[in-house]
């Protein structure tokens, strides 16, 4: 790989200003004023992909947003890599927090970033990362050094539940057929603290909606006379936890996988600060179930939260009133073995059974994705280790992450292909949040990192 490492050196600025081009497209899922745009960037996708020697290139359309795929086979007798990441981003907003507008990528240095990182919607979450891949590739291709074929999968429904993506994946399993998925969609603990992400969360999303009077009402007619759908919808939240921050939905826990004391001791090695983490967010005292580190509340136990709560009279000044309806978006993030759906149902039964008197609920189940995780004593995780031990000159460490790709799961069942994560983004890089941004140093060692792991993932799958 030594020419390979040589090339991609080389040609960083170019890879750099490429990515920025692809940063400028407001390729935002969830918002269907977006739909061109969205198009657009799958396109440029396809572009690059082609540029770059990728054959059989696709813009496949959905029912949703497209799917890019595209294929390098050198050899049907070697080994096939996957390559699945998502070129759409999150909504922009609050536009007025961020420093520099979200869709104009500025280069900039940070105290965790002294290289300099790129601001902008996606940097890190996902463009960033999957187009180390397709760097990474080129360079492998351009000198000659591909160990193996490759595909390439990039979606543009990622951040909205990858539903179509599903639909596809179950259809076209010989299209997809490979040795493993690799991934570059998570974080690792820090820039000299290489990681390899070996599990995610799994998700249970819904919206609930508390109905009480046919309508608003003036609220010292009928205040004290009639439940307030807002103060019951309330109620009801507060109760979803007890004092030892567990949550109270029944049957909530019963298939939870407990993990050993072992394991949580391997985990445990990980370095964490406790001090730091609080300082990072300005607060003085975290918070979570009770028997639990925050490293492990975090990733390995599961969580209920409100994402969203509104109703009533929320403009200017006030305004006496009680509302007829409340609502709020709840999230579940779900560990192994918890299934999606039957938290779901389990959700719904406990919301219905603890409505008070004066109020009738609905609730309405959004997306979901399974939780996933990765073996360590597989070859794609040998090869993942030393790749980063080539490059960061340091074992990685296996972290358990709290977020989700449902996408991942699916892969599993459908292709019965195990996934590699190797994500370099870090927790500060403000993913989902204004202010995202990836650093120049995570964007040149992951494409660094990326061809060694093909190189030990031949290498292993040979013996
Ligand atoms: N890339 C993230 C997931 C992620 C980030 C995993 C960092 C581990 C570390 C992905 O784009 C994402 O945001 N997923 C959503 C789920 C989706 C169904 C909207 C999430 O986790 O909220
Ligand atoms: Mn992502
Ligand atoms: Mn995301």
């Amino acid at each position: 790989m030594q020419k390979t490492q040589e090339y991609l050196q080389q040609n960083f600025d170019r890879f750099t200003n490429e990515l920025l081009d692809l940063l400028r497209i407001p390729s935002v899922s969830a918002d269907p004023n977006y739909q061109k745009e969205v198009f657009r960037c799958a396109e440029s996708v396809a572009m690059h992909l082609e540029k770059i020697g990728i054959e059989d290139v696709e813009i496949i359309a959905t029912n949703g947003h497209p799917i890019v795929f595209g294929q390098k086979i050198i050899n049907p007798d070697l080994p096939t890599i996957l390559v699945y990441g998502h070129y759409d981003v999150q909504p922009a907003d609050p536009l007025d927090l961020w420093h520099s507008p979200p869709f104009e990528p500025l280069i900039k240095p940070t105290e965790i970033h002294p290289e300099g990182a790129i601001f902008a919607r996606g940097a890190c979450d996902d463009k960033g990362q999957f187009f180390m891949h397709v760097k990474a590739v080129e360079s492998m291709l351009s000198c000659g050094e591909l160990p193996c074929n490759v595909k390439f999968m990039i979606e543009g429904e990622e951040e909205i539940g990858s539903e179509n993506l599903g639909v596809f994946v179950k259809k076209h399993q010989s299209k997809l057929a490979a040795d493993i998925i690799l991934v570059s969609d998570t974080g690792m603990l820090a820039n000299d603290v290489p990681s390899v992400t070996t599990g995610l969360r799994g998700l249970s999303y819904v919206e609930v909606e508390v109905t009480g009077p046919n309508r608003d009402l003036h609220s010292g007619l009928y205040g004290g006379c009639v439940k307030n759908p807002i103060n019951a919808l309330c109620e009801m939240i507060a109760s979803l936890h007890d004092d030892q921050g567990k949550i109270t939905v029944d049957g909530f826990y019963d298939s939870v996988l407990e993990i050993s004391r072992a394991d949580r001791d391997a985990m445990a090695k990980a370095p964490f600060s406790e001090e730091a983490y609080k300082k990072s967010l300005d607060i003085d005292t975290t918070f979570g179930e009770a028997g639990y580190t925050t490293p492990e509340r975090g990733a390995i136990r599961p969580t209920l939260d409100v994402n969203g709560i509104w109703g009533g009279y929320t403009g200017e000044g006030a305004k006496t009133v009680i509302a007829s309806q409340a609502f709020a978006k709840i999230s579940m993030r779900l560990v192994p073995n918890q299934d999606p759906e039957e938290i779901t149902q389990l959700f719904q039964q406990h919301f219905e059974k603890i409505a008070p008197v004066g109020v009738c609920v609905k609730v309405t189940p959004h997306h979901g994705g399974q939780p996933a995780v990765t073996p360590l004593d597989s070859i794609g995780y040998k090869a993942a280790t030393m790749a980063y031990q080539d490059t960061f000159g340091k074992m990685a460490i296996p972290v358990r992450s709290g977020g989700s790709i449902p996408i991942i799961a699916m892969f599993e069942q459908e292709l019965g292909l195990k996934t590699i994560l190797m994500g370099f983004g870090l927790d500060s890089d403000a993913i989902h949040s204004p202010n995202e941004h990836y650093g120049l140093f995570n964007y040149r060692i992951g494409i660094k990192t990326i061809p060694y792991f093909y190189k030990h993932f031949v290498e292993l799958s040979k013996s």
